[in-house]
């Protein structure tokens, strides 16, 4: 109890000290139009690069917006302020990204839609909803090579590598292709008061909705992270 006290002062300090430096920058800004429809990719790219040139910021996603967008990159000292939709495509066009192509065990994988690696101070906040629109990639489970798998690893939901000081709370996640949230080699996280939703998933005769390896959190080499309050419910 005394540990875990002090492990949440520890992280209280760490976002008070954070938060002071904080600038905003919000996707409609940049161009983001939030209607579900047209792709907002570059717009939240341009974004979180504007961010990151001032070495970090709050990266505004308006609620009531449904922002449709392809996979892009966080880096450090940002804070993921999703208070409206992040809405996934479900089309391998938008899952490459220069020079990258793949996520930390498999570079024979499309991109995650929110990834980033050897980065500190990431918050992902909000009360808002990261949907991966699965339902297009979970058919590769049993035969990856149909598109738009096409013979590539499903793109993981939030994929984050080498990371420390990391916060994810308040925020929804659904119907990821694969994993939710993988954190490899993670040093410092708080997960808490978030939910994850995800299709139940079957063993032999399954509904046509079926979500697979959607595993909520899964960690590889991850040391202090507290993961609480939260609603998990996966595919398996
Ligand atoms: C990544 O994917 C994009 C879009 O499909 C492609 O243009 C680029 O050449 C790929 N990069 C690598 C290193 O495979
Ligand atoms: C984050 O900051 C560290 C330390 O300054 C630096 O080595 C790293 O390249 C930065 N990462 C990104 C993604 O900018
Ligand atoms: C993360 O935040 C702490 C506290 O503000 C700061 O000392 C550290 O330099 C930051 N890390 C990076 C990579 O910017
Ligand atoms: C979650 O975020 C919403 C929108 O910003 C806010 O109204 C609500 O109080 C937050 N809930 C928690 C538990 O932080
Ligand atoms: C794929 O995405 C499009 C555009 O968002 C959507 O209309 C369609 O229902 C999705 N299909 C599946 C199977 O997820
Ligand atoms: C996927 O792999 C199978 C077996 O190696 C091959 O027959 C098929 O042409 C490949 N499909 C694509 C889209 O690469």
């Amino acid at each position: 109890m005394v540990l875990k006290k002090l492990f949440l002062i520890f992280i209280y300090v760490i976002n008070l000290i954070f938060n002071i430096h904080t600038q905003d920058y919000n996707v409609r800004d940049f161009g983001a139009i939030g209607d579900g429809i047209t792709d907002d990719t570059n717009s939240i790219r341009a974004a979180l690069q504007a961010a990151a040139n001032s070495n970090g910021g709050r990266v505004i996603f308006d609620s009531g917006y449904i922002f449709f967008t392809g996979c892009f990159q966080i880096y450090n000292n940002t804070i993921l302020d999703v208070q409206g939709t992040i809405l996934g495509s479900n089309s391998s066009d938008h899952y490459g990204f220069p020079g990258i192509n793949s996520t930390f065990f498999n570079t024979m994988a499309w991109q995650s839609l929110i990834f980033g690696s050897n980065l500190a101070n990431v918050t992902i906040t909000g009360g808002g909803v990261i949907d991966g629109q699965g339902a297009n990639w979970w058919p590769c489970f049993s035969d990856p090579s149909l598109p738009p798998c096409s013979n590539k690893t499903r793109p993981r939901l939030i994929e984050l590598n080498v990371i420390k000081d990391l916060v994810i709370h308040n925020v929804t996640l659904q119907n990821s292709p694969m994993y939710n949230i993988a954190l490899n080699f993670c040093d410092t996280a708080h997960i808490y008061d978030i939910k994850i939703f995800n299709p139940p998933s079957c063993w032999s005769t399954c509904p046509p909705l079926a979500s697979h390896n959607t595993d909520g959190v899964n960690m590889y080499v991850a040391s202090n992270v507290l993961i609480e309050n939260s609603h998990i419910s996966t595919g398996i």
